[in-house]
C-alpha cells in the first residue's frame, strides 16, 4: 500500500465512519414508521433476521473487497479481476453514489433550515394549518432549499477535503456519539410522555398476520438502503481498514448500531407523535410537519426541536461524506487528481444535480420527466435499480467469481469465529443473499 494513500486509525475510528455512513434519514424518518405499519415486533423480527443472513455478509463482502486491494471501487475490481467487465460494477457503485448525494443533500439541507427555524424559535404557538403551510411556502421558494442544501454540501465537502484520518475518522468520531446521546435524551423523554404506551404498542406490538411476501421485500430493500449496501461506500471504507482490524467484528458493530439507532428513533418519535394524538405518518411529512406540530405544544419543545435537527443533520452528514467520499476516492486515485480539486468538482456536478432535485418539488415546476419530478425519479431510480443491481452483482462476483481462498484469507484475518464458520458465510453470499436480492428486484419491478 503506497504511503500516501489514507488510513483509519484505529477501529472504533473505522466502525464510528461506517456506521455514520449507515446511520442516517432512513433510519430516522423511514423505518421506525414502516416497521409500525408492518405489523411492529414480527417485522422488527424479520429485519433482523434479514440483517443477520443477508446484510451483515454483504457489509463483510464489501469491506473484504476494499481491503484486499486498498483501491477505490473502480480500481477494486480492476485489480481483482484484471481484463473483465466487473469495473462495471465500480461504475454503478460511483454514479449512484453521486446521484443519492445530490437529492440526499436536499432533504438534509431542509434539516438545517428546520434547525434554524428551531433555533429561531419558529413553531411555538403556530397552528397546525401555518406550520404545514410555513413548509409548503419554504419549498415552494425555490431558491431557499437549493441555499440550504448548497451549505450542507460544503460541509460535506469540507470533512471530506481533510481526508481519511483528519477529516472522515475523526469527525465521525465526534458526531456519531453525539448523535446517540441525543438520541438516547430524546428516547428517555419519551417514558415521560402519556403517549409512551401507544406508541411503544404502534412499534412493537407483534402481529404476525401482517407479515407476507411483500412485507419481507419490504424489509429487505429497507435494510440496504439503510446499511448503505451496494453503492461502494463500505467497499471505500474497507479499503481503509487496517490488515489487523477483524471485518466480522467490524461489520457486526455496523449492523448491530444502524438497527439499534433504528429502534430508538422509534421511541424517541412515537410516544410523542400518540401524545399529542396524531396520525403517524412517515418520511417528508413526519419530520417537517408532524414534529414540528408537537414541538410546538410540547413542554421543553425548544430545546426538544433542536436536539432533533441537530441529529437528523448530523446523521445526514456521516452518511453523506461516505457518499462523496466513493466519487472523490476514485477521482482521485484513478485520474491522479488533487482531493481539493476533485471534491470542489464533485461538490459543484452535486449542487447542480441538487438544484434540478429542488427545484422539481416547486409547486409551480416544469422541471420533470415523464411526468415525474426529477427528485422522485432518481430516489427510486437508484434505492429501487441501483442498490439492488450492484449489490447483486457484488455478491455474485465473491461468491462465485472471486477465488474462494483469497475471500477466506481476508475475511478471517484476526477472526477465529469466522475462521471456524467460513462455510456458513460463503453458503450465504452464494445461495441465500443472490436469490433473495432477485426476489426483491423482481418485486420491485412488478414481476412477482
Ligand atoms: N444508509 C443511509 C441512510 O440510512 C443512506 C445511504 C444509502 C448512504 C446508500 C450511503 C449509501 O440514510
Amino acid at each position: 500500500m503506497s504511503k500516501k494513500r489514507g488510513s483509519f486509525n484505529s477501529n472504533f475510528g473505522a466502525i464510528a465512519a461506517a456506521a455514520g455512513s449507515a446511520i442516517g434519514l432512513g433510519n430516522i424518518w423511514r423505518f421506525p414508521y414502516v416497521a409500525g405499519e408492518n405489523g411492529g415486533a414480527a417485522f422488527i423480527f424479520i429485519y433482523l433476521l434479514i440483517i443477520v443472513l443477508i446484510g451483515l455478509p454483504l457489509v463483510m463482502t464489501e469491506f473484504a473487497l476494499g481491503r484486499s486491494t486498498h483501491k477505490n471501487v473502480f480500481g477494486t475490481f480492476r485489480t481483482l479481476a484484471p481484463k473483465t467487465k466487473w469495473y462495471l460494477v465500480g461504475f454503478i457503485g460511483i454514479i449512484g453514489s453521486l446521484i443519492i448525494l445530490s437529492f440526499y443533500s436536499v432533504i438534509a439541507g431542509w434539516t438545517l433550515a428546520f434547525l434554524e427555524f428551531s433555533i429561531a424559535d419558529s413553531f411555538s404557538g403556530v397552528a397546525p394549518q401555518q406550520i404545514a403551510e410555513n413548509f409548503k411556502s419554504f419549498i415552494n421558494s425555490g431558491i431557499e432549499p437549493i441555499l440550504y442544501m448548497s451549505l450542507f454540501l460544503v460541509v460535506t465537502a469540507t470533512i471530506v477535503c481533510l481526508g481519511v484520518e483528519k477529516g472522515i475518522e475523526r469527525y465521525n468520531k465526534i458526531l456519531m456519539p453525539i448523535l446517540c446521546l441525543i438520541l438516547i435524551i430524546l428516547s428517555i423523554n419519551s417514558f415521560t410522555l402519556s403517549g409512551i404506551q401507544d406508541g411503544m404498542a404502534f412499534l412493537f406490538k407483534p402481529d404476525f398476520s401482517k407479515i407476507d411476501g411483500s412485507v419481507v421485500l419490504n424489509a429487505l430493500g429497507q435494510a440496504f438502503f439503510s446499511m448503505s449496501i451496494g453503492m461502494g461506500c463500505l467497499m471505500t471504507y474497507g479499503s481503509y481498514l487496517r490488515r489487523e482490524d477483524n471485518i466480522f467484528r467490524t461489520a457486526g458493530y455496523v449492523a448491530l448500531s444502524d438497527l439499534a439507532i433504528a429502534i430508538l428513533a422509534g421511541i424517541a418519535i412515537f410516544p410523542a407523535v400518540f401524545t399529542y394524538g396524531i396520525e403517524p405518518g412517515s418520511g417528508p411529512d413526519l419530520v417537517f410537519i408532524t414534529l414540528p406540530n408537537i414541538f410546538a405544544q410540547m413542554t421543553g419543545g425548544y430545546i426538544f426541536s433542536i436536539m432533533f435537527f441537530v441529529l437528523l443533520a448530523v446523521a445526514a452528514l456521516t452518511s453523506s461524506v461516505s457518499l462523496m467520499e466513493v466519487v472523490v476516492a476514485y477521482i482521485c486515485e484513478e485520474f491522479k487528481v488533487k482531493r481539493i480539486i476533485t471534491v470542489t468538482i464533485v461538490t459543484l456536478v452535486a449542487i447542480g444535480i441538487g438544484t434540478l432535485c429542488a427545484l422539481s418539488q416547486m409547486e409551480s415546476s416544469q422541471i420533470s420527466i415523464g411526468g415525474k419530478n426529477i427528485f422522485d425519479l432518481l430516489d427510486n431510480f437508484t434505492s429501487s435499480y441501483m442498490l439492488t443491481i450492484s449489490g447483486f452483482l457484488i455478491v455474485l462476483y465473491a461468491g462465485w467469481f472471486l477465488s474462494k481462498e483469497k475471500l477466506r484469507s481476508e475475511i478471517s484475518i484476526n477472526s477465529s469465529f469466522i475462521s471456524k464458520y467460513y462455510n456458513i458465510f460463503l453458503f450465504l453470499i452464494r445461495y441465500i443473499a443472490p436469490i433473495a436480492i432477485i426476489l426483491v428486484f423482481l418485486s420491485k419491478i412488478g414481476v412477482i
